[in-house]
């Protein structure tokens, strides 16, 4: 994938493409972690409940996803209900459950003509029967894929993806000595793939909300103000341009230029 791919589908002359052209396909984040939030309050602001906010983030979903493929990102994982979601009134949960089965009915045309291969991290086996097959077949469906790895983050809580983990260390009777970071990062929901580069969140909020603990140790992170059902392909592209900016050092320091003659 490639800016050409990128150009292909954004408007001609428009900042979508401008941003495009700005960004370096040679340093591309090799995983982008999404924070989905500001459904709710999208709704709100337009006096509808909450349900249609949710409704309206599919959109959102879907243009990220696209656009995520063509810029050639390996791994997009976007964080669709935690854990802690369950507090909510069943209703809600039960419409969330009911979207995710509708989004992966209508967008598994878009995932197989994108090459995107689909796969869900999280506490599969507590979800509802007709959830599961829904996620099962849609995995199936997209498992021989070679293009990017789309991971729904649902039913999911980081500490609980450790805790299953830790769980799945002993009951292989991994030796304490033996268990290493790399090894480690092999038992999560995760396993083989890089960790996120970047972490963007919507909605303004500063915190993590219990997602990719382990993994987001040193990931860059974006944060918009931008409600979710209103982020589009412009977003993601200024958070990569954004991304490009930083210098990452991961607890070293900033190499300093090599002066000639000294
Ligand atoms: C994000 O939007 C979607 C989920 C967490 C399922 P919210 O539903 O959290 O929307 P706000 O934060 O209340 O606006
Ligand atoms: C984070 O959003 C979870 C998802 C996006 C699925 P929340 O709306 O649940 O997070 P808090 O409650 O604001 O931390
Ligand atoms: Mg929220």
């Amino acid at each position: 994938m490639s800016l050409q791919d990128v150009l292909e589908w954004v408007p001609e002359r428009s900042v979508e493409e401008d941003l495009a052209r700005q960004i370096d396909f040679d340093r591309l984040p090799a995983h982008v972690a999404v924070i989905m939030d500001g459904n709710g309050r999208w709704a709100a602001r337009r006096c509808l409940p909450r349900a249609e906010g949710h409704r309206a983030g599919i959109d959102a979903v879907r243009d990220s996803t696209e656009l995520a493929a063509r810029l050639g990102v390996e791994v997009l994982t976007l964080y669709a209900f935690s854990i802690e979601n369950w507090k909510r009134p069943a209703a809600e949960v039960s419409l969330l459950m009911g979207l995710l089965k509708r989004y992966l009915r209508l967008e598994i045309d878009t995932l197989m003509r994108n090459d995107i291969r689909f796969q869900t991290i999280g506490r599969d086996d507590e979800l509802p029967p007709d959830v599961r097959l829904e996620l099962e077949s849609a995995i199936a469906r997209t498992a021989n894929n070679g293009g990017m790895r789309f991971n729904i983050a649902f039913n999911y809580s980081g500490r609980a993806e450790i805790l299953d983990a830790a769980r799945r260390a002993l009951a292989a009777g991994i030796a304490p000595e033996e268990l290493d970071e790399n090894r480690f990062s092999d038992l999560l929901h995760t396993a083989g793939q890089p960790d996120p580069d970047l972490l963007i969140r919507t909605s303004g909020e500063m915190r993590v909300s219990n997602f990719l603990l382990w993994q987001i140790a040193y990931s860059e992170i974006w944060v918009t103000e931008t409600l979710w059902p209103d982020f589009r392909a412009r977003h993601l592209l200024e958070a990569v341009v954004d991304y490009q900016k930083r210098d990452r050092r991961y607890g070293g320091i900033k190499p300093q230029p090599v002066v000639v003659g000294s």
